[in-house]
């Protein structure tokens, strides 16, 4: 097919009565006998091809027939509109140049389990459901990087080798760095406030690790984290950044991939719901919101997903759980002036069940403050000296958060499971493919 100009599916419709070209894969083939219907895709969209026996010359009928699922090819046909097809066209087939006629692929139209569908995840993949949530991942991603960009945010890149934890010891990932001890990055924050103290608003997006020993719905292994920080920012100001991000981020894939919230049947109206403000309750109002719902909790517990999910729905949009107690959240954060036996922080719970997709809050800038913190956490102070020289020299009120993509996309899509989320999903006892 070298010498044919070719196009690809999603471009068709400029095409109309033309003769086209372009290389694609089979997903299914029916005949009548007479006329053989072709479903094509290519990644950028679905068509189907359709051959008459009598109109077309026997060596491209048979070429045609021996197409199986996943077989690859060239294709050539002229464009025909087509209002019963989903793309609104249709290809009247005249060429078939075969790549590859595939044997015994091992995704069937029947249903499989989803350890099969994991070990084949290189397969799965092609699937038009699977490529819809790459598609909104994509997007959700490019809405990130315009909303900062758009805001005098700078992109900047935290280390993923990193000497000391971010977020407590219990879920590092140890390696070996020559002679010395090195941890794979749980969070780029403490970085990243370095970075705002060189360029007032900054924001990473990068790979982070956690060896977390829990098998559910909403963790894995390796995930991707936005992480903003914004120095002169304080608590109120954070959060306000945060409905507005997400607000955004909701409206641009509600605006550009309605295609692939069809595909994936996902509500519509629920998204549109998400508008600035969020609803906000404290710490120890959502302790009497469960204690009225049944689900009694001593003050000073953490939340488990059940006792978010339950909160969650009395909203109709994300909404924010602030002011947690000291001692359940991270030794950075800062303590409420007017009552410190609780933390300037917020975790913003999604709606529907799909639990915290982002947990932030403002930075402690007292060093002695600090100092007492790492002692208290014993957090060796030598290996935060660095994080230390920020409130030495010009500490400021700052505050930052970090929202986990996968745990985005799974909302925004309306999936049960992070698993689908992420191209190749790192999960307890899966590192395959
Ligand atoms: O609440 P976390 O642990 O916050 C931090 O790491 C802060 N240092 C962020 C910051 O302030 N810069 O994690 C933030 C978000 C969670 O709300 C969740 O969306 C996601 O990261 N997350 C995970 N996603 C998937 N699998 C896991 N194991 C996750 N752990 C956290």
């Amino acid at each position: 097919m070298e010498n044919k100009q070719k196009i690809v599916i999603a471009e068709v419709g400029r095409h109309l009565g033309e003769s086209v070209t372009f290389g694609c894969w089979l997903t299914r083939r029916r005949s009548s006998g007479k006329i053989q219907f072709l479903q094509l895709r290519d990644g950028t969209g679905y068509i189907q091809g359709v051959l008459v026996k009598e109109e077309v010359p026997e060596q491209v009928w048979e070429e045609a027939s021996r197409l199986t699922q996943e077989s690859s090819l060239y294709i050539t046909g002229v464009v025909r509109e087509d209002p019963r097809s989903p793309s609104g066209f249709e290809l009247s087939v005249t060429g078939v140049e075969v790549i590859q006629v595939t044997q015994d692929y091992p995704i069937t139209p029947k249903e499989h389990g989803v350890d099969f569908l994991m070990d084949n995840r290189h397969l799965w993949l092609r699937a038009p459901r699977q490529r819809a949530i790459l598609k909104i991942r994509a997007q959700i991603i490019s809405a990130v990087q315009s909303f900062f960009d758009e805001r005098g945010f700078t992109l900047v890149d935290p280390p993923i080798l990193t000497p000391s934890s971010a977020e407590g010891t219990t879920e590092l990932f140890h390696i070996k760095y020559f002679d010395e001890d090195a941890y794979l990055t749980q969070s780029g924050q403490l970085y990243m406030e370095a970075a705002a103290m060189a360029l007032g608003k900054v924001y990473s997006f990068g790979p982070t690790f956690r060896a977390e020993k829990s098998k559910t719905r909403r963790h894995l292994i390796e995930f991707w984290m936005i992480e903003p920080e914004m120095a002169f920012v304080d608590h109120e100001e954070n959060l306000r950044v945060q409905e507005q991000f997400v607000s955004h981020v909701v409206g641009e894939v509600l605006k550009n991939c309605r295609p692939e919230l069809e595909t994936l049947g996902r509500d519509i109206a629920a998204l549109e719901r998400v508008k600035p403000p969020f609803p906000r309750i404290t710490y120890d109002q959502a302790i009497d919101m469960l204690k009225e719902l049944g689900m009694e909790l001593p003050w000073g517990e953490d939340f488990g997903a059940p006792h978010e999910t339950a909160l969650a729905e009395k909203f109709d949009r994300p909404m924010f759980i602030t002011h947690y107690p000291t001692g359940i959240k991270a030794f950075y954060m800062k303590p409420d002036p007017n009552r410190p036996e609780v933390v300037l922080c917020a975790d913003m719970i999604a709606p529907e069940g799909y639990g915290e997709i982002i947990g932030g809050s403002q930075r402690i800038d007292d060093p002695e403050l600090m100092e007492q913190r790492f002692k208290e956490h014993d957090l060796s102070s030598e290996a935060y000296q660095w994080y230390m020289d920020l409130r030495r020299y010009g500490t400021v009120p700052h505050s930052g958060f970090g929202l986990g993509l996968e745990r985005t996309v799974a909302w925004i899509c309306g999936l049960d499971h992070v698993r689908e989320t992420i191209p190749f999903p790192r999960m307890l006892y899966r590192l395959y493919p």
